[in-house]
């Protein structure tokens, strides 16, 4: 049985001050949130923070992005090994907004993934189409394909203990989601894929949905056999929402 996993993803979002105001309020919250392991990615200069303020809770926290490389003359970048530096737990890698917007391409992504394994992470693998992909009937194609890019260069083994999270690139921020019926025929052909390689680590694989999730949809779309949770942008800045949503999935 896959334990239900719920990620706040903030994106560029927060200050010292409102982010103390969110995590101590949904630490106050996470006990009435049943058996759900509940986590936040924050933007890299609050790492310590959540460190220092979820050190002893069960919220566990996480970065956003990661270098590919391990070390060196990388200005800018954030190595894995930093990352858990800080207690991170969780890495998202291949966002559909770094891929669109800082070019990170298949072979970037699965490089990030590699690095985060190595350093102990648990990387969270972002994979979904675009709107004008989905018109076409490209939707299982491109997942696929973005998924099998990592495959091949990890290993199925390397995907023991790992998240993958299907979020189409439609659905994101636009208060769009896919039906509960779309997500899961993805979510089905992913955990089927991995388990053409293995079908040990396809069954135990937390498969997350991520596009405009909120508390008043995520409980038909966590209901589906293939979607083990979700990762949550805007609506993971409110502690109320976002303890919902938490809740939706208990
Ligand atoms: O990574 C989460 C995300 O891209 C979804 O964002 O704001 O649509 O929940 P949002």
């Amino acid at each position: 049985m896959r334990q239900k996993l719920v990620v706040g993803n903030w994106k560029m979002h927060g200050n010292a001050a409102d982010n103390r105001q969110l995590l101590q309020g949904l630490v106050a919250g996470l006990p009435a949130v049943g058996d759900v392991a509940v986590a936040v990615c924050v933007p890299f200069p609050y790492l310590a923070q959540a460190q220092s303020l979820l050190a002893a809770t069960p919220l566990a926290w996480g970065a956003q992005n990661l270098s590919e490389h391990a070390r060196g003359a990388y200005t800018g970048e954030v190595s894995a090994a930093m990352l858990s530096d800080f207690g991170c737990r969780y890495a998202i890698v291949g966002h559909s907004e770094r891929r669109a917007l800082y070019g990170e391409t298949d072979a970037q992504v699965a490089a990030k993934f590699v690095a985060a394994k190595a350093a102990g992470l648990v990387p969270i693998l972002c994979v979904g189409e675009t709107l004008a992909q989905r018109e076409v009937g490209d939707t299982m194609r491109v997942v696929l394909a973005q998924l099998d890019a990592v495959l091949d260069l990890a290993g199925v083994a390397a995907f023991s203990g790992v998240v993958v999270a299907y979020e189409p690139v439609w659905a994101i921020g636009t208060g769009r989601t896919a039906t509960p019926g779309e997500a899961q025929d993805v979510h089905a052909a992913i955990r089927a894929r991995v388990a053409a390689r293995d079908a040990e680590v396809a069954a135990r694989l937390q498969v997350l949905y991520g596009g405009s999730v909120k508390a008043s949809n995520a409980g038909e779309i966590f209901a589906q056999a293939d979607i083990d949770g979700g990762l949550v942008g805007g609506a993971s800045l409110v502690v109320d929402e976002f303890l919902a949503i938490c809740q939706a999935a208990g």
